[in-house]
């Protein structure tokens, strides 16, 4: 099975792919976790993605779509993926299509989470985001245990640098204006279901799972 979870920067993407990926027994497969990554190592990708990401633009596109036909490549995909944050273009959807059928795969859901903007500039201001693992919580909405320290692995919490407030509204400008039509992509292909994301992160997850029926 592949699902695809739609939705703006905030929406709870990251937030619901690890509930999901737990309930499910498929592999997360984000691609702004991948790009974080690259960057870390520090890589030739994630040297060009860095002035992209840090401005709230979007990666051109076939870097983004080699990076993601590489990892669904990969044997641990096999059994089932959540894609989170992919595609977010026309022709990242359209290149998604043709590698999976070149596999005799397709995408089975696109599941979109729909938040109203000022939702989401309160989600991504307060966020913070573990070093080790990516693990999400929020100073109001999701706080950690200790201040400022995973509860899952103990590592240290630090805010995304594209969560700062003009960067995070470029993002929300750049989704609004170029990922919104994917939506339409899949609606159009009748493989969409939207659920309400200003619910309780539980609730929103079982909305989900109810899609998957
Ligand atoms: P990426 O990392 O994909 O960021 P994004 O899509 O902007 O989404 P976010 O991760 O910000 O939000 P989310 O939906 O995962 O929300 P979360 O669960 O964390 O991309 C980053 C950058 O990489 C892009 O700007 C671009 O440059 C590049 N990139 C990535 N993919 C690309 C592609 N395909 N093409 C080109 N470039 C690409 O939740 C947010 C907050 O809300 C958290 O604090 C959480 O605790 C809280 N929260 C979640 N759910 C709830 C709830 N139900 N109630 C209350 N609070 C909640
Ligand atoms: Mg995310």
């Amino acid at each position: 099975m592949i699902i695809i979870l739609l939705g703006a920067p905030g929406a709870g993407k990251g937030t619901q792919s690890e509930i999901l990926q737990e309930r499910l027994n498929m592999m997360h497969v984000s691609s702004g976790d991948l790009l974080r990554e690259h960057r870390k190592r520090g890589t030739e990708l994630g040297k060009v993605a860095e002035s992209y990401m840090t401005r709230g633009d979007l990666v051109p596109d076939d870097l983004v779509i080699a990076m993601i036909v590489e990892r669904l490549a990969a044997p641990d995909v096999e059994h089932g993926i959540i894609l989170d944050g992919f595609p977010r273009t026309g022709p990242q959807a359209a290149a998604l299509d043709e590698a999976l059928d070149t596999k005799g795969r397709r995408v089975n859901a696109a599941l979109y989470i729909n938040v109203e903007h000022d939702v989401l500039v309160n989600r991504l201001s307060g966020r913070l985001t573990c070093r080790l693992a990516g693990h999400i919580y929020h100073e109001v909405f999701a706080p950690p245990r200790v201040p400022g320290i995973c509860d899952i692995d103990g590592a240290e919490l630090y805010q995304r640098d594209d969560d700062k407030r003009e960067t995070a509204a470029k993002r929300l400008e750049v989704y609004f204006e170029q990922t919104r039509p994917v939506i339409e992509y899949y609606r159009e292909r009748g493989s969409l279901c939207e659920v309400n994301g200003d619910q309780s992160v539980e609730k929103v997850a079982q909305d989900l799972v109810d899609c998957l029926r």
